[in-house]
């Protein structure tokens, strides 16, 4: 059994940033890759701003931030990757992007070490097949943001070695997550039945079946969720859904992942949610609704 004491996360965004908190707090050195010393500095900001909000919650104390932020060294070299046992890949989806980096991680670590993804839409065995030892790759799934969410996604590839499943699955637990093993196949499991789900409710927006309101109020508290469908879309990012469930439409052709019309229309105004100011619930009361 590993316990991957050594671990690099690639990319200091939103997950990266969020999985190294999680796996510094389990008490283990991390190494983040990133592009530059600022996207190094802005993600060592945004994981002590998450502590300090702890620490005023009453959740934590200043020695509980200050042990995780010393365990967490960022790099832009890849050569400071030397000697990791594990990796967590959280770098921007974009397939040739992760190609390319997983393939000269791939180069620097040892050849045990296990490679994995975050990715939410790519194929893990695909990018698994560009490297010299597919069977030592597979995804780790984490939910945003990583530090709350208690589920991991541990995705086996068609190429995975069961002994590297088995050391995610223990890893995952004892970060303090509960790790559910799922085949690789668009959308994994959570994904798979969010997508049509937000693609039906987008459906019934543009269809004016109810104000964006209403729906979400009536979804929200009919089948209690903490959160309506649209303004889990505006938080998403409605780019980041009309890209994901387009990608599992493409690799399956299943009708459920072809995304409506409006999704298209919005990304082309500018529509984005949360980050441009103006979604399905963010803006409308200002801007009036987006269909
Ligand atoms: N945001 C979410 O809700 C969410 C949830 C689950 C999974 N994911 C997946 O996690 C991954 C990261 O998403 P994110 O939201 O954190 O993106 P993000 O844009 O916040 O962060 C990506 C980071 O990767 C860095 N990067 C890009 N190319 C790099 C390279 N060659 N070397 C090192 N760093 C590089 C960028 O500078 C950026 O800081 C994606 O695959 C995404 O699909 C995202």
């Amino acid at each position: 059994m590993r316990t991957f004491q050594r671990v690099a996360v690639l990319g200091f965004g939103t997950m990266g940033g969020g999985i190294a908190q999680v796996v510094a707090a389990s008490g283990r050195d991390v190494v983040v890759l990133e592009t530059g010393q600022e996207r190094i500095d802005l993600g060592v900001a945004a994981v002590r701003d998450f502590l300090d909000g702890g620490i005023r919650r009453g959740k934590a104390t200043e020695a509980d931030r200050d042990a995780v932020l010393a365990r967490i060294t960022g790099t832009t070299d890849v050569a400071d990757l030397a000697g990791v046992d594990l990796v967590v890949e959280a770098v921007t989806e974009r397939r040739e992007v992760k190609a390319e980096l997983l393939g000269r991680v791939a180069t620097v670590v040892g050849e045990d070490a296990v490679l994995t993804t975050n990715t939410s839409a790519l194929s893990v065995t695909d990018l698994a097949a560009a490297l010299p030892r597919p069977e030592r790759m597979a995804g780790l799934h984490f939910f945003n943001p990583a530090p709350l969410m208690a589920v991991v996604e541990v995705v086996r590839a068609l190429q995975t070695d069961a002994d590297v499943i088995t050391d995610l699955v223990a890893f995952v637990e004892d970060i303090g997550k509960s790790p559910v093993e799922v085949k690789d196949r668009p959308g994994f499991l959570v994904n798979r039945l969010l997508m049509p789900y937000l693609n039906d409710v987008v459906q019934e927006y543009d269809d004016e079946l109810a104000s964006a309101e209403d729906i979400d109020v009536a979804i929200q508290l009919g089948l209690g969720y903490k959160l309506g469908p649209l303004a889990l879309l505006d938080l998403i990012g409605i780019d980041v859904h009309r890209h994901a469930t387009e990608s599992a439409y493409a690799a399956t052709l299943d009708p459920q992942f072809a995304p409506p019309p409006l999704l298209a229309q919005m990304v082309a105004a500018g529509y984005l949610g949360a980050k441009s100011g103006r979604g399905f619930r963010v803006g409308t009361e200002e801007q009036g609704e987006a269909r």
